[in-house]
């Protein structure tokens, strides 16, 4: 186990998260409904990142949600903070070691569809690297030829979707496509995006998800969308607008997750 995980184990006592979910950049509010949360700053866990991003505080929550024990980390270490893809492979590494089999991702991201306007929750179904990095560069074992072809478990998407059915709330489906950031992406990547295939763009997600994927845990991935792309209104992007937008779809994902986990969907 690595020292990360045995802090963590001491830190957790009897508790055992069923899943670990990673919140997007304003998603804090995932966590309002947690009972009997434990804060465990990044920065008293071996091994852990830090983060600097405004916005993302740099935790692990553990506690209770529909019933469940779950495990939050607020506060991701991004791609563009260090230049390391593999920023977060410590956390990823010491919650396969803790028994947690399934990740949440959870993040903000620009639409390139007219469609799905801020506001909107978008189940992750596939991804493109585009910035052409990877987390597992340098891994010398065999394990690092990862199979992507169905890298967001579909027996999970299916349940948040079928969460979102029970409670009402429409949802998207769709691909996340990764940029390195931290500058947002010009009016005619935002087209070549589209061209690609692409339904919303964001800086993080990608390389979590091939960790996780390396480490054996399934991945379920949802964006929050803050804004539609660069190019799509006459307005220019910012940090600012995405802590204020990310809030509205925020409040949706949290009922859903919730529910998710109130319907076993990460038992057994
Ligand atoms: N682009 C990249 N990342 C983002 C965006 C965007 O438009 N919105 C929120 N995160």
């Amino acid at each position: 186990m690595s020292p990360s995980a045995e802090y963590l184990r001491f830190r957790l006592g009897e508790r055992r998260p069923v899943m670990a979910m990673v919140l997007g950049s304003g998603l804090g509010s995932l966590v309002e409904r947690v009972e009997a949360p434990l804060n465990v700053p990044f920065s008293e866990v071996p091994g852990f990142p830090a983060s600097g991003v405004s916005g993302h505080a740099g935790k692990v929550i553990a506690g209770r949600l529909g019933g469940r024990e779950v495990l939050f980390l607020s506060g991701r270490v991004h791609y563009y903070e260090k230049g390391d893809a593999a920023v977060m492979r410590p956390v990823i590494e010491a919650l396969r070691d803790l028994g947690v089999r399934a990740l949440f991702l959870t993040n903000s991201a620009g639409s390139v569809r007219e469609d799905m306007p801020p506001g909107s929750v978008m189940i992750v179904e596939d991804h493109i690297a585009f910035s052409g990095m990877n987390p597992l560069i340098g891994e010398a074992s065999d394990g690092r030829f990862v199979g992507m072809t169905a890298a967001y478990d579909p027996d999970l998407r299916e349940r948040l979707s079928a969460a979102a059915g029970a409670l009402g709330e429409p949802v998207s489906t769709g691909v996340y496509m990764w940029f390195s950031g931290p500058s947002f992406e010009t009016p005619a990547e935002i087209r070549m995006a589209r061209t690609l295939g692409a339904d919303a763009v964001g800086m993080s997600t990608v390389p979590e998800t091939i960790l996780a994927r390396f480490f054996g845990l399934r991945v379920v991935a949802a964006s929050v969308i803050t804004n539609l792309a660069a190019g799509m209104t006459g307005g220019e992007l910012s940090h600012e607008e995405t802590k204020t937008m990310a809030p509205m779809g925020g409040a949706r994902l949290a009922r859903l997750v919730e529910r998710m986990l109130a319907d076993g969907a990460f038992d057994g």
